[in-house]
């Protein structure tokens, strides 16, 4: 035994011994009270305001008052303003792409037509955001680009997704919408897609889709077995989206003001 722990262990029981002596003090009063009628005394605060105390604590404990502690509820507070949010409106979807066999409008062997419905899907791509509304959404001014005609060229989170995603329906048809590529353009779509890779990774990684999904033969045949799904997804109903970026949009080309280089800042 050392010299420090004996001393250390001398201290411990001078603690216990000096609080073995306030607990006999406010003790005291307690017996002497319970003899005659009961009354509010020290230790019966003690213990209210004692059990009071462990009761918050637990309430705080229970009760999700940290937006990034973890939670099963979607947290809405510390989610950055969008002129959009208060439009959108939610429904449940079972739409899953399993079969192969069924396409949508935008989907399968390009034609005219679907074509056509990812023009009208893209039309509404960029909107005429007013200085207000970036200042609320936490957007920064630096550099930022303006409009010709005033106010500032913005677009959604679902549109620059879309946009993604129309970038690599092209390349995956890329003898129909490029024709023969440069090196140089070849490079610059590896470059461009696999950002956009990246940004949808981003987004179904965020949005962690928790839709079930199981097997199934559809031929006996087959190497491997075929998807399938029922679930029912909480999904934004896409007309609140799109009505709103057709009230508001701008050209999917927009003039905008290119400031003097000696204007920007780096
Ligand atoms: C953008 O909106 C503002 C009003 O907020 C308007 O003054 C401006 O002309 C609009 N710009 C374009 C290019 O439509």
């Amino acid at each position: 035994m050392s010299h420090y722990q004996d001393s250390s262990r001398g201290t411990s029981i001078n603690d216990d011994e000096e609080s073995q002596r306030l607990m006999e003090k406010h003790d005291e009063p307690v017996e002497i009270h319970n003899r005659g009628s009961p009354v509010v005394t020290c230790k019966r605060v003690y213990m209210v305001l004692l059990h009071g105390i462990v009761l918050v604590l637990i309430a705080v404990l229970c009760i999700d008052i940290d937006p990034k502690k973890i939670s099963n509820q979607r947290p809405t507070r510390g989610a950055s303003w969008s002129p959009v949010r208060e439009h959108i409106e939610y429904e449940l979807n079972a739409g899953h792409a399993t079969d192969h066999h069924k396409h949508s409008q935008y989907s399968g062997w390009p034609s005219p037509e679907q074509d056509e419905a990812w023009d009208d899907l893209m039309r509404p791509v960029y909107f005429n955001a007013t200085r207000e509304e970036l200042e609320k959404a936490g957007e920064s001014f630096e550099n930022i680009a303006e409009l010709e005609g005033g106010g500032y060229p913005a677009s959604l989170g679902v549109y620059h997704e879309l946009h993604c995603l129309r970038q690599l329906r092209f390349w995956l048809w890329k003898d129909r919408y490029y024709g023969d590529l440069t090196e140089e353009q070849d490079d610059y779509f590896h470059g461009h897609l696999d950002h956009c890779i990246e940004t949808l990774r981003l987004t179904i990684m965020c949005n962690g889709n928790p839709a079930v999904y199981s097997f199934y033969w559809d031929d006996p045949t087959a190497d491997h077995p075929a998807t399938q799904s029922n679930a029912e997804n909480v999904c934004a109903k896409w007309e609140s989206i799109e009505n709103w970026a057709y009230e508001r949009r701008i050209s999917t080309d927009p003039e905008i003001v290119r400031p003097p280089m000696d204007e920007m800042m780096h």
